[in-house]
């Protein structure tokens, strides 16, 4: 177990915090267990602790009128009682434990004595303030979508999730008036389901828990539609949408280009060690030491699932003169007698390809279609590329592969663990996922946040059809009439 420093120190709102201030805190941290269901406190009365969890979740409940309603489940790492610690107020909410509850317990007079007394107490208050400034901030964004959301508008309604700026300005531009679109930074979860209560229509994306628990609040909140603004849809329970009158659409193409020319990318600056050339010219170095590369003419290039992306993939790689080996479930008619082009078995394209490229979907049976095993089978040395699922590749494996020089090389444009850590900023947080902490000290690795299908036109067309489902179903159309049913 981490030190009580250490778990301070990962809690956002303590990071900047001074060492002393951060160890004078943890001095007066006590462990407390509960019992699922017990309460921690109550509402409307007085409580002189800020609470830290470590292990299991907490409820909190407050009432409205004669009825209790559930705000959030807070969960390990979160902490609960800061704002009512710089005066004696009530407790706004019930806290009770909704698992069996490990938490840290802080009196209010040990954090007001730390705080604003020490050597570095300005310092300190000031990295407080910053965090609770931001924190405001994003819930009055938050606050601003939820009153569109419950507007008189009478054009339809949509609340879109996890979205980001690019997200807003193609949305917008692509609805102009004919939608009333309430944006959320946050991911869907069983905890923010909520926020989508009154909204007939979700959009949602790739990294959204879109599980049983998420999909029954949505339901509850109303939301017949979940349009994914995505292709991949492995983080959909559509048994459970099914059977909670939800129907899915996503957007089945949208540029397959963009994806197909991302890989390209990375398989050009892994080749010609781009990424490393770049900052060694920046700082002066202008040897060529450690940057040798081979041409991509004449080599054998391995293409997993010839669907819309891979055939794009299999396009771009006959133009600079390789020869491809495909593999897939179906052959494609366009593709498969072209000159240069081969379907195979799997262990065939892996033993015969230099880089290894793979365009299938993320289902039970590629679940770690990349694993030891067929590491095993690759050229020594040999290229692997994944721009589509995270979970197609067995990453300590693949790691395992990279030690040993087995892969030479690896481009990730997605990661088993990618929903944690990608989209996000952590530029001034900890890394704790050590298997991608470790994929990123490889030099001849490449990771992208999964960025493949960031182009202007890409995102031009999510929007249209994903707009076009919304359009569909607010005219009454239902099942088959809706074009990208899933
Ligand atoms: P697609 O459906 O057109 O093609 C998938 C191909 O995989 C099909 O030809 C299918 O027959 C084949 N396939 C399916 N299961 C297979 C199996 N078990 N063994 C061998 N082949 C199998 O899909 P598309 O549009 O080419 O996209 C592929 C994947 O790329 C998506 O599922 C998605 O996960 C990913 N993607 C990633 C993006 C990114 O930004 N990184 C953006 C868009 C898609």
């Amino acid at each position: 177990m981490e030190s009580k420093v250490e778990f301070l120190r990962a809690l956002p709102v303590f990071h900047q915090l001074p060492s002393k201030a951060l160890a004078d805190l943890a001095e007066g941290l006590e462990e407390r267990l509960f019992q699922a269901g017990q309460v921690l406190c109550k509402e409307g009365e007085i409580d002189p602790w800020i609470y830290f969890i470590q292990e299991g979740t907490c409820r909190a409940i407050k009432k409205v009128g004669t009825e209790s309603v559930e705000l959030r489940v807070i969960r390990p790492r979160e902490m609960m009682g800061l704002t009512s610690a710089f005066r004696m107020k009530p407790r706004s909410a019930t806290l009770i434990a909704g698992s069996e509850l490990k938490i840290l317990a802080l009196s209010h007079e040990h954090f007001n004595r730390v705080i604003f007394s020490g050597n570095d107490q300005q310092e300190t208050v000031t990295c407080l303030l910053e965090h609770l400034a931001s924190s405001v901030r994003r819930k009055n964004r938050e606050m601003a979508s939820l009153m569109k959301g419950k507007s008189t508008s009478d054009r339809p309604k949509a609340a879109v999730f996890d979205s980001k700026e690019y997200t807003r300005s193609t949305f917008a531009e692509t609805s102009r008036d004919e939608f009333d679109l309430s944006f959320f930074d946050t991911r869907l979860s069983p905890e923010t389901a909520g926020l989508a209560e009154g909204f007939p229509v979700v959009v949602g994306f790739v990294n959204d828990d879109l599980g049983r628990e998420t999909l029954e609040r949505l339901a509850a909140g109303g939301v017949q539609l979940l349009a994914l603004r995505c292709a991949g849809f492995n983080n959909v329970d559509l048994k459970a949408a099914a059977e909670l009158g939800i129907t899915v659409t996503r957007v089945p193409a949208y540029s397959p280009h963009a994806v197909a020319e991302h890989s390209l990318a990375l398989i050009l600056a892994l080749n010609r060690k781009t990424h490393k050339a770049y900052q060694r010219v920046r700082d002066g170095n202008f040897t060529l030491d450690g940057l040798v590369g081979f041409d991509l003419y004449g080599q054998t290039v391995g293409v997993v699932g010839t669907g819309k992306i891979g055939k794009c993939m299999v396009h771009i790689l006959r133009g600079l003169g390789c020869r491809v080996l495909c593999y897939d479930i179906y052959k494609d008619e366009e593709i498969q007698d072209l000159p240069g082009v081969e379907y195979c078995e799997m262990p065939r394209l892996l033993r015969e390809s230099k880089i290894v490229s793979l365009y299938v979907p993320l289902t039970k049976e590629t679940y770690h279609l990349i694993d030891a095993a067929s590491i095993d089978l690759m050229q020594p040395g040999a290229m692997l590329i994944n721009t589509s699922r995270g979970g197609l590749i067995e990453t300590q494996a693949l790691i395992d592969g990279l030690k040993s020089g087995k892969i030479g090389s690896a481009g990730l444009d997605v990661y088993e663990e990618e929903s944690a850590y990608f989209f996000e900023d952590f530029s001034d947080r900890t890394i704790r996922d050590d298997v991608l902490a470790r994929l990123l000290t490889f030099n001849n690795v490449i990771v992208t946040s999964h960025q493949a299908f960031l182009t202007e036109q890409a995102l031009a067309n999510i929007a249209e059809t994903t707009l076009q489902s919304l359009r569909e179903f607010y005219k009454g159309h239902r099942g088959d009439q809706l074009t990208y049913l899933l």
